[in-house]
């Protein structure tokens, strides 16, 4: 399995990024290849925990390929804040490459950001408002700077007083803001760009001879699947497509450079901002769920919004996606929930029924979900590492969601540490390659 996508399987915050540092211990490269620094992810290290917005998981292995596609959008502060923190803490980082080709979060992106939200009002999508909307925006209308322009002050003042001038009115309310001044701007970008420069790379190409190599290759994926630009909830989605498929385009391989793909899922689910959610628990439940899984964003700080797992969401997403394995997290959450209840179907609101992810906006906001119920368990997960110590509760509960959404269990979560995972035997040969 030389080439791996490791993908949100529901609404972001899945876990991917814990999933992914299990295995970048041994791939080759590990490559991210959409989204910004909307993401954030937490690895816990002993007893050290490391926060990442834009960095790959697998930088904490010495020296390991940690790449940032072309795909992603890159806000330069922040990738230099997130370097210098990990230099301070000892962290190797000579691994770290960034494309050349990746787009540019600009000052005046953040500032539309706000601005968009806020005249959308009641009607807002909740975005993480690091500017990661109209950075993809500006990258369609072939008005975006990237990474490469870093590294020519001449071409980087005209390239952003191009991008500057069709924004003058919607800026206007900033006008006097200093962030906005062409000089000023050109001077911080450049010399952001100078500390960038040894990162700077022909991305594809460390990933093309990984492949070429045989070596294992780690797409790894932002956000979740519901949030998908095109197969998402949309509008209340974000601007990139976290799906598979978007790998190719945003790593710079062809769809046979993806031999398996793994949905991460957590054991119920999650949604942070504005827009349709069936299984939302708005409730004590719901509540216990948050406190218990310590749902609050990594990178906003925002309480997310919890409720069951919706299987009809799992199994669309294991279509779009072509799953080949679902990495189920958090397990240990559901602990002394009784009894447990997992969503089958849909119903709107004059008694139609649904088993598929409908595709129409109206009825997506209006359906409520069926549930089959399952019983709970009381035992602490989080010491088991063998499918077969698990409560046969925890163990007909991931039977059900394996068998519903048609995609073999690889890996479950039972703790926030490193080690607090049990591998399934559908993914044996990596775990004994990890070894
Ligand atoms: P944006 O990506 O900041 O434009 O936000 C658009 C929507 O995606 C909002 O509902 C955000 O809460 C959501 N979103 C963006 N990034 C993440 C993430 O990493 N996890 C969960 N939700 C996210």
């Amino acid at each position: 399995m030389p080439g791996l996508a490791i993908v949100g399987a529901q609404w972001g915050d899945e876990g991917k990024g814990k999933v992914t540092d299990l295995v970048a211990e041994r791939a080759d490269v590990v490559i991210r290849f959409q989204g910004g620094n909307n993401a954030g992810h937490t690895i816990v290290r002993g007893s050290e925990s490391f926060k990442f917005h834009l960095i790959p998981s697998g930088i904490l292995y010495p020296g390991k390929t940690c790449a940032i596609g072309n795909g992603v959008v890159v806000d330069p502060k922040v990738i230099t804040e997130e370097i210098d923190g990990l230099r301070r803490r000892g962290i190797d980082v000579s691994g770290l490459k960034i494309s050349a080709n990746a787009h540019l979060i600009m000052p005046y992106h953040m500032l539309l950001d706000h601005a968009g939200e806020s005249k959308l009002g009641k009607l807002q999508i909740g975005t993480t408002r690091r500017g990661i909307g109209p950075c993809y925006a500006d990258k369609a209308a072939r008005l975006g700077i990237r990474v490469q322009d870093l590294l020519d002050e001449k071409i980087l003042r005209q390239k952003i007083y191009a991008a500057l001038e069709p924004k003058r009115q919607s800026l206007r309310p900033f006008a006097k803001d200093p962030v906005l001044d062409l000089h000023a701007m050109t001077e911080d970008y450049t010399s952001l760009g100078h500390r960038l420069e040894p990162f700077i790379t022909d991305t594809p190409r460390l990933v093309w001879d990984a492949l070429d190599r045989d070596r294992l290759v780690i797409y790894e994926g932002a956000q979740g699947t519901l949030l998908d630009i095109d197969h998402g909830t949309y509008p209340f989605v974000t601007s990139s497509n976290p799906v598979a498929g978007a790998a190719c385009v945003g790593a710079g391989v062809g769809p046979k450079d993806i031999d398996d793909v793994w949905g991460v899922a957590k054991a119920y689910t999650t949604r942070v901002g504005a827009g349709p959610f069936p299984t939302e628990l708005d409730d004590p439940l719901g509540d216990r769920l948050r406190e218990a899984g310590g749902e609050f964003g990594t990178t906003t700080g925002r309480p997310r919004r919890c409720g069951w797992i919706d299987l009809v969401a799992l199994r669309y997403a294991a279509r779009l996606n072509g799953l080949t394995g679902l990495a189920i997290t958090k397990l240990d959450v559901l602990t002394g929930i009784d009894p447990l209840q997992l969503a089958v179907r849909y119903h709107g609101p004059e008694g139609a029924s649904f088993d598929e992810f409908p595709y129409h906006q109206s009825i997506v906001h209006k359906v409520a979900a069926d549930y089959v119920e399952l019983p709970g368990w009381d035992m602490d997960l989080r010491g088991v590492r063998q499918l077969s110590d698990l409560p046969s509760e925890a163990r007909d509960y991931l039977s059900f969601i394996e068998e519903f959404v048609g995609v073999p269990v690889v890996l479950v979560g039972v703790g926030p540490g490193r080690d607090e995972v049990v591998w399934s035997g559908a993914a044996r040969h990596l775990e004994r390659a990890a070894a």
